[in-house]
């Protein structure tokens, strides 16, 4: 992969998490994990490029986010729709997602990516918190998205590279 400017993305990155979704991957060489993302949101925050994750308190992946200070998000192309499935259905507890959704981690300064993305990015946690019912402006929102009341953690981070495919 080679490595371009965050102003450089081509993608309309609304579309991406939309419609293609993307994998949230964290841990070490030694052990990671990945997950399917599609909320979430890019912008800029302290003058930083900046994705923001929400991720729910059980997601196993949220043990590797919150161990490391960096994951990563990466966008896959469409003959990988069945690995992300795979990815945002089944637990890194119970399988290993990498081999049987036919993906590889790669490492990029030791923060782990999927090698057969398109687009990659390392991403450095800046804060983070958790997202309080008691701030919702309408409690509908309660009772459509958090029928469990496993409210979201976001992960506000700077993106620190972006990798694309070459050619
Ligand atoms: C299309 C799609 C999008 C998802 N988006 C999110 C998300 O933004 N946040 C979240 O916590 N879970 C999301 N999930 C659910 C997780 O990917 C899923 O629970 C996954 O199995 C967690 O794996 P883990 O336990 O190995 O971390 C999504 C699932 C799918 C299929």
């Amino acid at each position: 992969m080679k490595e371009i400017s965050v102003s450089a993305i081509q993608d309309n990155l609304f579309d991406v998490l939309r419609e293609k979704w993307a994998l949230v991957t964290a841990g070490t060489e030694e052990n990671c994990n990945t997950m399917t993302v599609s909320w979430g949101g890019f912008g800029i925050f302290w003058n930083k490029p900046v994705a923001t994750i929400y991720i729910r308190p059980q997601r196993y992946t949220k043990e590797f986010i919150d161990k490391e200070k960096t994951f990563s998000i990466s966008v896959l192309p469409e003959e990988f729709r069945e690995a992300l499935k795979l990815c945002g259905s089944q637990s890194g507890r119970d399988v290993d997602k990498f081999q049987k959704a036919g993906i590889t981690p790669a490492f990029e300064e030791g923060t782990p990516y999927i090698a057969e993305s398109n687009l990659v990015m390392v991403c450095r946690k800046l804060c983070e918190g958790d997202i309080d019912p008691a701030t919702f402006s309408d409690k509908q929102y309660d009772d459509v998205n958090y029928p469990n009341k496993d409210y979201h953690h976001y992960y506000i981070a700077e993106i620190e590279k972006v990798l694309v495919a070459e050619a």
